[in-house]
């Protein structure tokens, strides 16, 4: 079967599951997730318990999940640039695992990638500088060949970093009031209501798709009450593999911050394209309707087949209903960071990535032999190998500016680099939306090239590199992923 075919297969899959009916009970509440503010200060190591946990995401069945100090997901961390976060992450759900600090800017020895396994029982005890400006960064799973399950099942959460400039900037800023953090994912629930996760030859061609949307751990939509005035949404799409298309019921969303963050000044569209692994912080209005919705397309990265089979299902994520109380009183701001133009002019050296889905690989065959994860087979590639642990694919010198120059055989793919944040030259071929104009550390690629412009400051040796990738777990598990070191 080739990737046409599989496509077709997956998308009249998906028309017929695709409403679902735990998605149509009363709205539930927006769960906030706990957050660990570490801006006070920090008293002793900061402890991070991966473990098993069971948790209900509203189908009123207990689902058994992977948790961070929680039964799902982790904590919502808040730290400030400046501090050095010690943390124990002890492992215990009975196999192996790693945390990778996804968006930091850190040397490769305390980055969490695939070789800094934690076994089962073990303790990791990085101290993690925050060098960086404000940002939304995230963490989760990176053992490879198991990173697609271990966090589809829950290891991930988030970490927020503040700054001088983002403490004091006039924007809502009271978390769980007007200043929300929303992890979005896909679900799939067995009859009885079970989170599910079963990796066949489709899966791992389309990466996971799920029919259901999660938000912090609840079935969409959930619904949070709002004070009068703007509102602040720092938003991670945590799925697997789902490009999420992102607009307000009413009005514009306002996008103020990338990964890496703030823009320059606030970005007003209808509508945000986000990729696996992309955060993006938006404000949106609550001075005028009483209630206003975050929807959520989930065949944003569909186009083709999504529009073909007429599957642009929208999917309400998050009601928004104003309480009457006055919240935020500034209003949307004007300037909001100093964003100097990317100046491709400085880079002296320039790499090219294909990422490449069709190796020839059995995946039908090779799925039925994996249980249940990705056996590391090498079914998918860039630039011909399959990611090797042993091997190093790329050496790039501390302080350098580079251009990396990625492409791909085939449909829209999510490329993240590990240690440092980038500026999108072109997008697929094109010049980046406004809103992607920012500091990211994930790029779409499609047809045409995609380019970015990167400086890595932070060292990376042999035996603890930094990773490149397709943030499509899946194919990221299957061997879409390399490594380089920066000396
Ligand atoms: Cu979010 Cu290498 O990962
Ligand atoms: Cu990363
Ligand atoms: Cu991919």
């Amino acid at each position: 079967m080739d990737r046409r075919e599989f496509l077709a297969g997956g998308s009249l899959a998906l028309a017929t599951a695709g409403t679902h009916s735990f998605a149509e009970a009363a709205q539930r509440p927006l769960p906030i997730i706990p957050m660990t503010d570490l801006i006070g200060g920090i008293e002793g190591r900061i402890g991070l318990d991966i473990k098993p946990g069971t948790h209900d995401f509203g189908t009123g069945a207990m689902s058994q999940t992977l948790g961070i100090n929680h039964g799902y997901l982790g904590p919502v961390i808040r730290a400030k640039q400046g501090q050095t976060l010690p943390f124990d992450v002890a492992n215990n759900i009975g196999d192996v695992s790693t945390i990778h600090w996804h968006g930091l800017h850190i040397p490769g020895d305390v980055d969490g990638g695939p070789h800094q396994e934690i076994l089962d029982g073990g303790v990791w005890s990085p101290d993690v500088a925050i060098v960086q400006q404000a940002s939304m960064n995230w963490f989760h799973s990176h053992m490879h060949g198991k990173t697609a399950q271990q966090t589809y099942n829950g290891l991930a959460g988030v970490l927020l970093i503040e700054d001088d400039a983002s403490l004091s900037a006039d924007l809502p800023k009271t978390y769980g009031v007007d200043d929300f953090t929303l992890v979005l994912q896909d679900k799939t629930f067995d009859g009885v209501g079970r989170m599910s996760y079963e990796l066949t030859a489709e899966v791992f061609e389309d990466g996971f798709q799920g029919d259901t949307m999660v938000v912090n751990g609840a079935i969409a939509p959930v619904q949070q009450t709002v004070p009068t005035g703007l509102v602040r949404l720092r938003i991670l799409n945590a799925c697997n593999a789902r490009f999420l298309d992102l607009s307000m019921q009413t009005g514009p969303m306002r996008v103020i911050a990338t990964e890496g963050g703030f823009l320059a000044s606030p970005v007003e569209v209808e509508s945000i394209l986000m990729s696996p692994g992309e955060r993006y912080e938006v404000l949106v209005d609550m001075g005028g309707a009483d209630t206003n919705a975050l929807n959520v397309n989930l065949d944003g990265g569909g186009g083709f087949f999504a529009n073909l089979f007429g599957l642009n299902q929208t999917t309400t994520a998050l009601t928004l209903v104003r309480t009457g109380e006055q919240g935020f009183t500034g209003s949307l701001p004007t300037k909001l960071a100093n964003l100097e133009p990317p100046r491709p002019a400085d880079a002296t050296v320039t790499r090219s990535f294909e990422l490449q889905m069709d190796v020839g690989a059995d995946l039908v065959a090779l799925a039925l032999d994996w249980e249940n994860f990705c056996g590391n087979a090498g079914a998918m590639a860039i630039n011909g190998m399959p990611m090797k642990m042993d091997r190093i694919d790329e050496k790039a010198r501390k302080g350098d500016t580079e251009i990396w120059r990625i492409s791909v055989d085939d449909m829209l793919h999510p490329f993240h680099v590990h240690g440092c944040s980038f500026r999108i030259l072109s997008q697929s071929g094109a010049e980046p939306p406004a809103y992607a104009q920012g500091w990211k550390d994930m790029v779409h690629v499609d047809e045409g090239w995609s380019e970015v412009l990167v400086k890595f400051d932070y060292e990376a040796p042999e035996d603890t590199p930094y990773m490149y990738h397709c943030h499509i777990l899946e194919h990221e598990d299957c061997g879409m992923m390399g490594q380089f070191t920066v000396t």
